[in-house]
């Protein structure tokens, strides 16, 4: 209760420290996304209209679906006020996905932006069953059962809330709902605590943004690189953000001098797309995801900017930052650090999908140089809070008996690999997600929507890798149902209505026969290697052709045209 007090104290007195020192970058902070000043009121005016039209009381939470706009942020803050939690839900998923998003973090509000009109009124009927209020931020709404919500904002006043409304709110008290796709089924609710929130401030004390800061995010405030670090690093710090909807290659050092910026939010998946220039003001590049020779290149195309290449994940108990000068590494092993926070390397089966262990059921340590599933010691001091609603997914995540009977490990599913030297490095997801675009994908929620198709009878999704690109792109394996053929435009329609960009699987494969392993998990490994080349694969393959509008007949000049990047996926 005291610490949300100080944390709620330090928030205003930064409010009003700002008010009165108008910088250069305060200027540039309206149109973009206000002034400290007026988000200190609007967050007053959300709270009280939600509190007054939403009915939301302490320990509520509230669902935003919401695009980058400057309204997530006093949306957030007036939650705050409010002591209620907010869950931040993905704006590209639709109709189950969503749906699933909702249900599992307990919200009894939906608030979403009135551009999504459509995928509300999709998911609306089971909505109202379950009396779940839902509301456009807009002013007025032409939706049955759906209320306008701007409207309401301006309808109250803009004092400050009272501390009465939040005054049971603790440090361990919910704060966020942030989805991860896990490495089973749909995506899952990390709950993301007030302590857990300071936790992440220190990256950005880390990473020495100033106030004089004017940083610029392009990443999607649903994800916790751009709203733990990003908006609230910037809050912490006192900083300014220029937020734009969506990153653009063409935009992006237009807007860096435009609005000054000095630093940058980066996943590595964007850089490569970025142009040559070295006329801007940016100093500092924070992100993760940024292979070797990336890096290499970088200071040579874009100049002399101090790279802050960190390695987290929205729910996990262990953090990496490159506070060394090795180039690749995301840290490196620290004694201090490693003793607080436990962290090994173990071997890992690929195939089977699990940690190998030794006679007596005991895992192994990875040697030097080869990759290993991180894992990380449950403690005081690297909690993990698990998900909402999901005691049994909460459960996956945590690997137990590990060097010792009853000993609890968080397991990352992520594989890193440790050098002679202690540097560390990420290698590859293991489980069945991969990562594209800066996306996790869930295979098991793609053929889960692949499998509602109806010449469809069975899908295997797993993620291929592409030269030139950082991650793995979808490919579909499937089996057709008797005596159906394969459709590309049914196909490219569904997946179009059903999956966001990133998740949609690029390639298709038929095959005859899906093979499993001897605990019915699907094989993947092998259609990994033999990828989507035809001169490999014998099977019939097609390539989701966007200016087709279908999945066409995968060629070897296809094949070349990625090879040599004259398609960009
Ligand atoms: C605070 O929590 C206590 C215990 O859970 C509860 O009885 C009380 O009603 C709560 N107060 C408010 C204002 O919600
Ligand atoms: C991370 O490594 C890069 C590349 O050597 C270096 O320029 C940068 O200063 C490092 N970051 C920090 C925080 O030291
Ligand atoms: C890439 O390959 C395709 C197919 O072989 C070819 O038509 C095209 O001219 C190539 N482009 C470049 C830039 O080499």
């Amino acid at each position: 209760m005291a610490a949300i007090k100080i944390l709620s104290m330090l928030l205003t007195m930064l409010l009003l420290t700002k008010t009165s020192k108008m910088s250069e970058g305060l200027r540039y902070f309206v149109g973009l996304c206000d002034l400290y000043a007026q988000a200190e009121r609007r967050s007053s005016r959300a709270a009280r209209a939600l509190r007054e039209f939403a009915g939301l009381r302490q320990g509520d939470c509230l669902a935003l679906v919401l695009g980058n706009e400057p309204a997530y942020v006093w949306l957030w803050l007036g939650l705050a006020k409010l002591g209620c939690a907010m869950a931040c839900l993905n704006c590209n998923i639709r109709a189950k996905s969503l749906l699933h998003c909702f249900q599992c973090s307990g919200a009894k509000v939906l608030l979403a932006g009135p551009e999504l009109k459509s995928a509300i009124e999709e998911i609306l009927p089971s909505l109202k069953e379950q009396n779940v209020r839902v509301f456009y931020l807009s002013r007025t709404s032409d939706t049955d059962g759906v209320d306008s919500f701007l409207d309401k904002m301006e309808s109250v006043s803009d004092e400050p809330t009272p501390q009465s409304w939040r005054s049971n709110v603790t440090f361990k008290s919910a704060a966020l709902y942030i989805y991860t796709s896990g490495t089973t089924g749909l995506p899952k609710a990390a709950m993301i605590t007030h302590e857990r929130i300071m936790i992440a401030c220190g990256l950005a004390t880390a990473s020495k943004i100033t106030s004089e800061d004017i940083i610029y995010t392009t990443l999607p405030l649903y994800h916790s690189a751009a709203l733990l670090l990003g908006l609230h690093g910037c809050i912490m710090q006192g900083a300014t953000l220029v937020l734009r909807s969506k990153f653009s290659a063409t935009h992006f050092w237009d807007d860096c001098r435009k609005y000054k910026v000095t630093v940058i939010q980066y996943i590595g998946e964007v850089l490569r797309y970025l142009y040559n220039d070295r006329d801007h003001r940016v100093r500092l590049a924070i992100g993760n995801g940024l292979r070797g020779d990336v890096w290499r290149e970088f200071v040579k195309r874009f100049g002399n900017i101090r790279i802050f290449e960190f390695y987290a994940s929205t729910e996990g108990n262990v953090a990496f930052v490159n506070y060394t000068e090795k180039i690749g590494a995301v840290g490196r092993v620290n004694c201090f650090h490693k003793k607080i926070i436990q962290y090994e390397l173990i071997r890992y089966d690929v195939e089977k999908d699990e940690p190998i262990r030794d006679e007596n059921g005991y895992c192994i340590k990875a040697p030097v140089g080869e990759p290993g599933l991180l894992i990380c010691k449950i403690s005081q001091f690297a909690p993990f809070t698990g998900y909402a609603g999901a005691k049994s997914q909460t459960e996956k995540k945590k690997l137990r008996d590990v060097f010792q009977k009853g000993d609890l490990y968080f397991n990352s599913g992520d594989l890193l690999v440790i050098d002679q030297d202690n540097f560390i490095y990420f290698h590859d997801r293991v489980g069945d997600t991969f990562r594209w675009k800066g996306e996790n994908v869930a295979t098991t929620e793609v053929a889960d929507i692949l499998g509602l198709v109806d010449f469809v009878q069975e899908v295997n999704v797993y993620g291929v890798p592409v030269p030139g690109h950082e991650g793995r792109i979808g490919m579909a394996s499937i089996r057709l149902m008797e005596g159906c053929e394969f459709s590309g435009e049914k196909m490219y329609k569904h997946v179009q209505d059903y999956l966001p960009t990133y998740a949609r699987p690029r390639f298709i494969r038929i095959q005859d026969i899906i093979e499993v392993t001897g605990t019915f998990k699907y094989r993947k490994v092998q259609l990994v290697e033999q990828g989507f080349n035809p001169a490999v694969v014998k099977d019939v393959l097609y390539f989701l052709d966007n200016k087709e509008k279908m999945y066409v007949l995968m060629t070897p000049a296809i094949y070349d045209s990625i090879q040599n990047h004259s398609i960009r996926l």
